[in-house]
């Protein structure tokens, strides 16, 4: 199963891709599933269908062509069969610190429940081998950047918070529930985290596995756009992930001439002449911009027609190098990060544990080192090219 996942800045055009890239592949008979990611789920809109066509009782992927499903992650039925427990929870503890129920309820909706429950399905229909591909249409940058996190972040939560957790919970709960208001976690709450973490067990390596996951961002000629697509570009890499194709949509087409037209497509093609520069040796593909929105069935099904002819092959796995690598040169121990934009002064180092944390801006990427340099501290770190090289050494 391959999974290609649409990212970019609010906008730009990421639901309309991704749509037409299903129809696409649908028309070329692979059995299509795609799946909005963002909580302001917009797919149904993009194919045009009719209110109700969804399942509103079980928000199960529903056949909108041959080959092709498509699905909206309901966080209200999520909650009742993913996080019972865990929100059930949350709003007795919101509920006793003086909110009402609707607040709390709403509350106990927390960040991430949302992506985290489609990445429980994706892991789901990767066991079962459901479907070919998966098109995942995800939130603007910053959200589809906590979402491919995710299950990095759980896991680590599991390993050094839950143990723990757990362990003082069950000493204090005797003494504490005789005098606190508040009810500490019971039994089945810790049974829903664990069974949450054997729903998602697997999916961070198939997300980090380039033969798996593809991710194509989307992007617009537009200085800004840009920007932003190339935080992501280094954000996603930093995470391990693979960026093949970057989709830059809305181009005016040779016709749009005269002072007004003329000019602004004179500024796109310069900044299309930058993003060949920046983003080489992957690929950046050109999608027109249409007279009217992509909206219903036959407009995706041109837009389809458009991505066919400049990429025929959405599947193909075009790269495959890791992300990061460990090596030892000249008896150094170094850590490998490839990253394409990053200017040094905004990388930050530092040893957690067993891990070496490297920042870039707000987001952090946990890089699990191997046992045999667990120990080691890191010394220095230099560019050679795009590739960022920590070195490790003993502690001193
Ligand atoms: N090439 C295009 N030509 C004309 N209109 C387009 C084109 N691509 C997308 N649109 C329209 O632009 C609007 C925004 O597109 P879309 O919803 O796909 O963006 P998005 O990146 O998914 O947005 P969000 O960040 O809100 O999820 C929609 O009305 C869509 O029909
Ligand atoms: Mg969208």
């Amino acid at each position: 199963m391959r999974i290609l996942l649409y990212s970019g800045k609010g906008g730009v055009g990421k639901t309309s891709i991704a749509a037409a890239t299903g129809v696409q592949l649908a028309r070329a008979g692979l059995k299509t599933l795609v799946m909005s990611v963002d909580p302001a789920h917009s797919l149904a809109d993009a194919f045009a269908l009719k209110a109700g066509l969804f399942d509103s009782a079980t928000a199960d992927p529903c056949q909108v062509r041959e080959h092709l499903h498509v699905q909206e992650v309901n966080i209200q039925i999520e909650l009742k069969r993913h996080w019972r427990e865990i929100a059930g929870y949350l709003t007795t503890v919101l509920r006793t610190s003086g909110l009402g129920d609707v607040e709390a309820e709403e509350l106990a909706i927390l960040p991430g429940m949302e992506e985290l429950s489609a990445l429980m399905y994706v892991n789901q229909y990767r066991k079962q081998d459901t479907y070919d591909v998966i098109v995942l249409d995800c939130a603007p940058t910053a959200e589809s950047l906590r979402f491919i996190a995710m299950p990095t972040t759980l896991e680590w939560y599991m390993k050094h918070v839950f143990p723990m957790e757990r362990r003082v919970f069950n000493a204090v709960r005797p003494l504490v529930n005789r005098v606190s208001p508040v009810e500490l976690p019971s039994d089945s709450y810790f049974a829903n985290v664990k069974d949450l973490f054997t729903k998602l067990d697997g999916i961070d390596g198939i997300l980090q596995d380039t033969r798996v996951t593809s991710v194509r961002l989307v992007s617009n000629a537009e200085r800004m756009v840009l920007r932003e697509t190339q935080r992501a570009f280094v954000y996603f890499l930093l995470h391990g992930l693979s960026v093949d194709r970057i989709i830059v949509n809305r181009v005016l087409p040779d016709e749009a001439v005269g002072s007004f037209l003329g000019g602004l497509r004179g500024t796109q093609q310069q900044i299309l002449q930058e993003m060949h520069a920046y983003f080489d040796p992957v690929p950046v593909r050109q999608v027109p911009m249409f007279q009217e929105e992509v909206i219903g069935m036959e407009r995706l099904e041109r837009l389809a027609d458009v991505l066919q002819a400049i990429d025929p092959d959405p599947c193909a796995v075009t790269r495959e190098e890791r992300p990061y690598a460990f090596e030892r040169r000249d008896g150094v121990h170094q850590v490998r990060v490839a990253m394409p934009f990053a200017a040094k002064g905004e990388v930050g180092l530092f040893k957690k544990g067993d891990e070496l944390v490297i920042e870039i801006g707000v987001l952090r990427r946990h890089v699990g080192l191997p046992r045999s340099i667990a120990a080691l501290q890191p010394r220095r770190a230099t560019f050679e090219g795009t590739t960022l090289v920590v070195e490790l050494g003993e502690a001193s």
